[in-house]
């Protein structure tokens, strides 16, 4: 695509209207593509990362590709994460090229990105037998980044101030539904598929414990410098300067990194600069409503 076309796109890039599929909000291009994302044909040896939007997806992606490189941060280095690893439910004006155009293109084994709850992924993974890896935040943390994603990215609606949002973000009316029922449908579904269920506060606390179980979980052995070199590689504070990483290679009329980063805070805990304790308590009501009798739980804090 030439220059001028590529900015002729982007300047119609608006805010998203939010579109219903089986009681769950997306973009409307999702909803017209629909039909054509459940047809996706998965592949046996296709890796599929799933996660609630803001969940730590690009942090993981990051992680899996260093372990399926030998922990080469050169290799690495050849394209921006969402070229990498595409993700599906990602649709653009033409002629941008859509998620599933790019995983058309990408090479076996591919490692392939979704935000979609358990009881939408296109039944091909299923079918297939594909290794998942699905990483939950706890919902307070994942509902302020959520909040600084929208209000980045022109792409998405408006969130409205913080109060607003969190309202929205309870109910489940934002991109990709209910927190709840994303993080509980995954979780009940690992007892039936090869789902590796990883949590961001996990992560956190011993980066290196975790990136082990990615490795076993793909049948990777890990020495520990490569080990070592991957932790180092995929810090926040790496992965903040590092083109390939964070998404500083999409142009600003989408994703505004002035009003946001993409790479925000990285932490656990961000939440309390955020919420009430009113919010607080509430979402604490919620979250033992929802996952109650699940075994799901999640830290608030480290
Ligand atoms: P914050 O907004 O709280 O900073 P996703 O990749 O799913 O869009 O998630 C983005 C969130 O993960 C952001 O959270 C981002 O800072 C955080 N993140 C990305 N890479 C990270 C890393 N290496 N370590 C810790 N957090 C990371």
């Amino acid at each position: 695509m030439d220059l001028k076309s590529e900015q002729e796109v982007l300047s119609f890039i608006k805010r998203s209207e939010l579109v219903e599929v089986e009681g769950v909000p997306f973009a409307k291009e999702t909803e017209e593509n629909w039909s054509l994302l459940q047809a996706f044909a998965a592949r046996p040896d296709d890796l599929l990362i799933c996660t609630y939007p803001k969940a730590g997806t690009t942090w993981i992606q990051e992680i899996v590709d260093m372990l399926r490189h030998g922990g080469d941060p050169q290799k690495c280095a050849r394209a921006p994460t969402h070229k990498r690893m595409p993700f599906i439910d990602l649709f653009l004006p033409k002629p941008l090229t859509s998620g599933l155009e790019d995983a058309e293109e990408t090479p076996s084994p591919r490692t392939i990105k979704t935000h979609l709850s358990v009881q939408l992924l296109p039944p091909s993974f299923w079918e297939q037998n594909c290794k998942v890896i699905y990483v939950a935040r706890n919902a307070k943390d994942n509902a302020v980044s959520y909040f600084h994603f929208h209000r980045m990215n022109q792409g998405m609606p408006e969130p409205g101030n913080w109060d607003q949002f969190l309202e929205d973000f309870l109910v489940g009316k934002v991109m990709w539904g209910s927190w709840f029922d994303h993080v509980r449908g995954w979780w009940e579904a690992k007892d039936r598929h090869p789902i590796l269920y990883l949590h961001y506060e996990d992560m956190k606390e011993d980066p290196a414990r975790e990136i082990q179980k990615v490795a076993q979980f793909l049948g990777i052995e890990v020495t520990e410098p490569v080990l070592k070199r991957i932790v180092q590689h995929t810090a926040f504070e790496s992965m903040k300067t590092n083109p390939m990483a964070n998404y500083s290679t999409i142009p600003s009329l989408i994703l505004d990194q002035t009003v946001s980063p993409f790479l925000r805070k990285g932490t656990v805990g961000d939440w309390k600069e955020h919420f009430t304790v009113a919010q607080s308590e509430r979402l604490d009501e919620v979250c033992a409503r929802e996952l109650g009798g699940s075994g799901l739980t999640f830290r608030m804090e480290l």
